[in-house]
């Protein structure tokens, strides 16, 4: 079920670039993935021929805008599993997804005392928010511990679980790449009473995301690691949530009517999205939808199942001890993202040395610094895959931390 690199490669024009004399070999798509034609062509198209603003002129080119935003959020919905259009809240990004929860279902249902259980292996997004909450309402953060091997530790969760409101976890750590069981932990949330919120940000690029088959309540994700553009991303929740949950932000759009006494609100999805949404970046969205389809989600989660199992082994077999590898040992386990540090090297300069021959790849805390202080280390570098990666891009990356590691030594 090997993807057809070559192919794939040639839809993405960014790949033609050089840095220097090497050929850009591009391992940060969990930070943001590369766009392929389609998606910049269905942008432009959109701006070329029928951009106008939705959902408010009667005229041609509006009513073309309107419909092929709404079609857009119908891709987004059947790509996710979710049973209708209108669960799918366009937002600015998966970060405004949780934010929006955390707003809205979040302060009209807790208060001082009551448990929102999150894991260590969150980003920021999926903390700070809670955080937020728990200084302004007194609520209680409980966190899954990781095992050794950098999984959750589920050994205690019934009692994490006990009393708790909301469970928010990530479906796949953007540091360890650690594939979280969605489905087992929304059945013991649930049997325990709690909500389920899901941040699929990472997992959505990777593996086929099914909202009901997880049984989960909010799954928050963005267009932007899917190939699409950034500044749109989507909350998807159950309609029944969606509806009893206070607006968000106020604003044109998200009213039904407004007197000078009050307002009322609008139906779902619209209720949430207040002001001009981001109309070409949701059509590039629905083009990117429509690329990954085309491409197969299975076929797409093969590939990069393949691909870390070749570097984990490439890069074990290279560097040995050397080098410290983060997260669960087997590929199974985890999606396309691998963090390592070289014990006596900075991250940071490991991920410049490689930039000059062509390597991208990230260094940092990764937006994960609770994990990053159980991980007991202040940076990592990290290499992670897309659909245009090969076992090729992986030799380059190898060859380029050995020349790393050899600098640094003189
Ligand atoms: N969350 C993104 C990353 O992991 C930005 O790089």
């Amino acid at each position: 079920m090997s993807l057809d690199v070559a192919a794939i490669r040639a839809d993405f024009p960014i790949l033609e670039r050089r840095i220097g004399d090497h050929r850009l070999v591009y391992l940060d798509s969990a930070s943001s993935a590369q766009k392929p034609q389609v998606v910049l062509d269905a942008m432009d198209r959109l701006y070329a021929t029928s951009y106008a603003n939705v959902h408010r002129g009667v005229y041609a080119i509006a009513e073309e805008a309107t419909a092929e935003f709404e079609a857009a959020r119908a891709k987004v919905a059947r790509f996710v599993g979710a049973p209708e259009a209108r669960e799918v809240v366009f937002t600015r990004n998966a970060t405004e997804a949780i934010n929006l929860v955390a707003h809205t279902w979040a302060r009209a249902n807790l208060g001082a005392g009551d448990v929102v259980v999150l894991s260590h292996l969150e980003h920021h997004a999926n903390v700070v928010p809670w955080h937020q909450l728990a200084a302004e309402r007194g609520i209680e953060l409980r966190w899954i511990p990781l095992t050794d091997d950098h999984r959750l530790d589920l050994t205690g969760l019934d009692a994490l679980l006990d009393g708790a409101a909301l469970l928010s976890v990530t479906a796949m750590s953007n540091v360890t790449g650690t594939i979280v069981d969605v489905p087992a932990l929304a059945a013991a949330a649930h049997a325990a009473g709690a909500r389920v919120l899901v941040d699929a940000c990472q997992s959505v690029a990777q593996v086929p995301v099914d909202v009901t088959a997880w049984d989960a309540d909010f799954v928050a994700f963005s267009s932007h690691k899917i190939y699409g553009p950034a500044g749109i991303g989507a909350l998807w929740a159950r309609a029944e949530l969606l509806e009893a949950m206070p607006p968000f932000l106020g604003g044109g759009e998200m009213i039904r009517d407004v007197t000078t006494e009050g307002f009322t609100t609008n139906d779902i999805p619209w209720k949430f999205e207040a002001g001009t949404p981001a109309i070409a970046e949701a059509v590039g969205m629905g083009a990117a939808v429509d690329y990954l389809t085309a491409i197969g989600m299975d076929a797409v989660r093969a590939h990069e199942r393949d691909l870390t199992a070749y570097a984990l082994a490439a890069l074990r077999d290279r560097f040995g001890d050397r080098l410290r590898i983060f997260g669960p040992p087997d590929a199974d386990d985890r999606g396309g993202v691998v963090s390592f540090l070289f014990d006596d090297i900075h991250a940071h300069d490991v991920s410049q040395v490689v930039d000059e021959v062509g390597v991208c790849v990230r260094a940092g805390h990764h937006c994960a610094k609770p994990l990053m202080r159980i991980l007991g280390v202040p940076a990592t570098s990290r290499a992670s895959f897309g659909v245009y990666n090969d076992r090729d891009d992986v030799d380059v990356l190898v060859e380029a931390l050995g020349r790393a590691e050899a600098f640094f030594a003189l």
